[in-house]
């Protein structure tokens, strides 16, 4: 299943109507692009660089102009429009940037249209790529019959096809490992029990629903093998990743159960510290409605005080291991991830 395409237009599944309807929203111009990431109509670390690739592909195409430099200064504007549409994952401007690169480079505006396609491809096929690379080295860490809990959703809704986390567990699966998975619902949007549960039981993985609470229970049960989320920053000393993942940390910690972050190394921003990042906050009415589309479903005072971050960072002292397309790093990850870096440019 491909969740972003370009045929002559961006082509993406709408995650907002998953898992009643699996539709493709076809996006033509940035400004609808900027609004389908805001309202995670596309999400997922992965998924966003694809769309900032293909985003800066759409503003080359979205009007004429009539000089190169009207175009560049046009389309640089538009760039910087969509890295900016979501804060906290780095890959949105990864992809952003890297297309943006070609463009500058070239020599004409149809030359310009032309290569910005063509990187925003490379992009998307790169994804799928990797993904399966990270899915085949992360597998290795899951053995038959392990019980894995996870957190939002790493799947292929969250990459151009496979996913990270969720492609480790599809990987191992693959390999013919017996498993069985805990998916936390993912309060407030849910993307746990509406796109996990719902890629998993097409993919006939064993998926139980748990709400974000029951974490601690069934670690403590020993119901959990292994805990694999994904990330949308690696930073030199922490883990981004949707809210919970440093409580889920934390409490694979207390139970001495590993803790793996599956991301590929465009995720990776090395140079950077937890302080450094802006956690993306989100609309209070996410907390006070059962769901943002529920607006007759009021599950809070109208006017109750909300504080809704949508991501938390995870020290890297609790991570047991990273999972990426080079291999699987383990610490001192101030030795080992520099050493994979280096290497960055060849995947
Ligand atoms: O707010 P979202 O749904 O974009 O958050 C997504 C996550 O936190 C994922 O865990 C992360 O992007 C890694 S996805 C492969």
């Amino acid at each position: 299943m491909r969740t972003i395409y370009w045929e002559n237009c961006i082509k993406m599944i709408d995650q907002t109507k998953l898992p009643d309807e699996l539709e493709i929203l076809e996006i033509r111009n940035v400004d609808d692009l900027v609004s389908a990431i805001k309202r995670l109509s596309i999400r997922g670390a992965p998924a966003l660089e694809a769309a900032g690739g293909y985003g800066v592909a759409l503003a080359c195409i979205e009007r004429e102009f009539d000089s190169f430099e009207d175009f560049l200064k046009y389309v640089s504007e538009r760039a910087s429009s969509l890295a900016n549409a979501r804060p906290t994952a780095v890959n949105l401007s990864v992809g952003v940037e890297r297309v943006l690169r070609k463009v500058k480079a070239a020599s004409s505006i149809e030359e310009a249209r032309k290569l910005a396609v063509q990187e925003a491809e490379k992009i998307a096929e790169e994804d799928v790529f990797r993904n399966r690379l990270m899915g085949s080295f992360g597998a290795k860490l899951i053995e038959d019959g392990d019980s894995i809990l996870t957190i939002c959703n790493t799947g292929s809704l969250a990459t151009v096809e496979w996913g990270t986390a969720l492609g480790v567990i599809r990987s191992a699966k693959l390999e013919g490992k017996n498993i069985r998975v805990f998916a936390c619902e993912t309060r407030p949007l849910n993307q746990g029990s509406r796109l996990t549960t719902w890629e998993l039981i097409n993919d006939g993985i064993d998926v139980t629903l748990i709400t974000d609470s029951m974490a601690g229970i069934v670690m403590q049960k020993g119901m959990v093998d292994k805990v694999i989320v994904g990330a949308d920053r690696i930073v030199s000393d922490g883990v981004f990743n949707k809210i919970g993942t440093y409580t889920l940390a934390v409490l694979a910690k207390e139970h001495g159960i590993p803790f793996f972050v599956a991301a590929p190394l465009t995720t990776f921003d090395w140079e950077k510290k937890m302080d450094d990042v802006v956690i993306e906050e989100r609309d209070a009415d996410e907390l006070r409605y059962c769901h943002v589309k529920c607006k007759n479903c009021r599950i809070a005072p109208e006017n109750v005080k909300v504080y809704n971050p949508a991501f938390d960072s995870t020290p890297l002292s609790y991570v047991s291991a990273l999972i990426t397309e080079k291999g699987v790093i383990f610490p001192p990850y101030d030795e080992s991830v520099p050493k994979v870096l280096k290497s960055k440019e060849f995947i």
